[in-house]
């Protein structure tokens, strides 16, 4: 890849295997993920997307069957072999989901339920994180006045920005999002993706998307995965324009996938 290597990594993904079962899911993967960058993550269904994300804050550990090899070198410590604490990993690697899936209280309580289990207890620290998340996924305005109206309540766009908020919420460093604009109309869909360029000021975000429109506006780095193998990783500009793998450019000029 034609990346400078003094950039500073989040991730350094080494040589990783996982399987589910038979199933050899992820393979060889060694993938760099540079700080305060975005990077996408495309490929066809079931190629390991969704596996490769979720096992960067280990969210698929405690799945029957699961093996996994290789290193994942995150914060000083690999998180595949050293022992972690699941509890702090998530804190420090937040992850939004496909659908907005709050839960069934509050807006208020979404966004202090984390803050609250790592030990905020005072009531004006926990509203200054409610105002200051609400106010960086750019909700503030919509709902300031309903914070202890049910979530649920929202529309499918405020759903998905209040998940946002609420993974802001603990400060990670990392936000991991799989898919976070597929179940979006197309106006919910361009606040998030803005809200992305906003973030990645702050955070450092891998996202997983079938939009290749999407990966092509948000991203620097796009990762093309293919039946569990990372095909090309590389400089979103160059992934698009003038991949160096027949099978990625296939992919990304529409002719398979
Ligand atoms: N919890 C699980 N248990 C067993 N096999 C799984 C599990 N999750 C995923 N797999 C398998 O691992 C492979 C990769 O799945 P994964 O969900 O990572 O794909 P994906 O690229 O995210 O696909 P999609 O675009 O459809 O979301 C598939 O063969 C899938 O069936
Ligand atoms: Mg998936």
């Amino acid at each position: 890849m034609s990346v400078s290597t003094a950039k500073k990594t989040a991730f350094n993904v080494n040589d990783l295997n996982l399987w589910y079962g038979n199933n050899y899911a992820l393979k060889n993967i060694t993938f760099p993920i540079y700080d305060k960058e975005v990077t996408a993550i495309i490929g066809p269904s079931g190629c390991g997307k969704s596996t490769f994300v979720k096992t960067l804050n280990l969210m698929n550990r405690s799945v029957p069957g699961i093996k996994m090899s290789g290193e994942i070198n995150f914060d000083g410590t690999n998180i595949l072999s050293d022992k972690v604490d699941l509890v702090e990993l998530r804190k420090k690697v937040g992850m939004v989901f496909q659908k907005g899936n709050p839960f069934p209280q509050s807006i208020y309580n979404n966004i202090t339920f984390g803050p609250k289990v790592h030990g905020v207890k005072k009531k004006k620290e926990l509203d200054e994180i409610v105002e200051s998340t609400l106010k960086s996924v750019a909700l503030w305005d919509e709902v300031k006045d309903r914070l202890d109206a049910p979530a649920m309540g929202l529309s499918g766009g405020q759903q998905q920005r209040l998940c946002i908020a609420r993974a802001l919420a603990t400060k990670p460093d990392i936000l991991l999002m799989d898919e976070p604009t597929s179940a979006l109309d197309p106006i919910s869909t361009v606040k998030i993706e803005e809200l992305i360029g906003e973030l990645k000021k702050q955070y450092t975000i891998v996202i997983v998307t079938h939009n290749m429109q999407q990966a092509a506006r948000v991203s620097d780095k796009t990762a093309f995965f293919l039946l569990g193998d990372l095909i090309e990783l590389d400089e979103t500009d160059k992934i698009f324009s003038n991949p160096t793998d027949k099978r990625t450019e296939d992919y990304v000029s529409g002719r398979f996938g």
